[in-house]
């Protein structure tokens, strides 16, 4: 298996050898992240941006570090200190940050498609960290990473999404990246949300939380996305929880070995309690500790890293 991407923009259009290239790299990554000394001169001589245009913990911070252990130069880019302050365009900052030897950016935008606009004016690498409501790559690769290491397997699990899915670029990659590997995909949250048209995507759509936890796999949980909501989408988020949180007594409810996951950031109360949170069901933890990993892979096949890693 060969990669052959400049960038790594979606899930949609990867094949799924492309995502089990990623998944089969990243484990490498993994055990090489056990070792005493982690870190490799792979990117020795590269730099690696961090466009953020949008708050993030996780993301950012894990692809820093991921081009840290690689040995890369690292810039964070922000918003708060920089020209964009003073109406600099998105394309004129990243045409700046290749002027000075940029070779990889990788972009977080509240507008879907930008990382995609730049990676067509620009001839670094552009990585998608979350565009809009669009799409989340690296998420859905460190969370289908996950599944399997933890159930040793994703053909033929059944995985329940839970919350906002209509706001949710994490939902539309998880969504893609289970379906090309062969998981079935159920949603679940309230109508507003969860509108019925999402079944063209190929999952089943059920309001009725009970039922879809029951058989589940894994239940993924999504925070409401406030940020992207341009009216108000049910009453209150007392009402939204009792009807979609995941409390411990519905995790009782679930399968023994069915695994909670959600991407961060949590609210805790809404979506889940602290309890379900905490659980030994719980791999929320697990999911960022993988997403390094995942992240190094996507570093390293993008620069064109030969595999299997040696
Ligand atoms: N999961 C995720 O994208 O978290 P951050 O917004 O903190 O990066």
């Amino acid at each position: 298996m060969t990669w052959n991407r400049k960038h790594l923009l979606d899930i949609q259009s990867l094949q799924p050898e492309d995502i089990q290239l990623v998944l089969d790299t990243a484990e490498a990554f993994k055990e090489f992240g056990e070792r005493k000394i982690r870190k490799a001169n792979i990117l020795l001589g590269k730099t690696v941006v961090n466009l953020f245009i949008e708050p993030s913990t996780r993301t950012r911070i894990s692809f820093e570090l991921a081009a840290q252990r690689l040995s890369a130069d690292t810039i964070n880019f922000s918003t708060e200190t920089s020209s964009f302050r003073k109406g600099e365009t998105l394309k004129d900052t990243a045409r700046n940050l290749e002027a000075l030897h940029a070779d990889i950016l990788i972009v977080r935008h509240r507008s879907a498609g930008a990382p995609h606009f730049l990676s067509r004016v620009l001839s670094s690498s552009v990585i998608n960290a979350g565009d809009g409501a669009h799409e989340h790559p690296t998420q859905a690769l460190l969370d289908l990473f996950t599944m399997r290491e933890k159930l040793g397997r994703i053909q033929g699990l059944q995985v329940t999404i839970l919350g906002d899915i209509l706001f949710s670029r994490v939902a539309r990659s998880l969504i893609w990246a289970l379906n090309k590997m062969g998981a079935r995909v159920t949603l679940c949250g309230p109508p507003t949300l969860v509108p019925r048209q999402l079944e063209a995507l190929g999952c089943r759509v059920t309001h009725d939380l009970p039922e879809a936890i029951a058989q589940a796999d894994v239940v993924n949980l999504l925070r409401i996305q406030h940020e992207r909501q341009q009216r108000k989408m049910f009453p209150n988020l007392g009402e939204y929880s009792k009807l979609f949180g995941l409390t411990i007594d519905r995790l009782n409810q679930m399968k023994p070995a069915a695994l909670i996951m959600h991407p961060g950031p949590m609210n805790r109360g809404v979506e889940i309690d602290t309890e379900a949170a905490e659980s030994e069901r719980s791999v929320i933890l697990d999911q960022v500790t993988n997403g390094l990993a995942v992240r190094m892979a996507v570093l390293y096949l993008v620069s064109g890293g030969v595999v299997p890693l040696q």
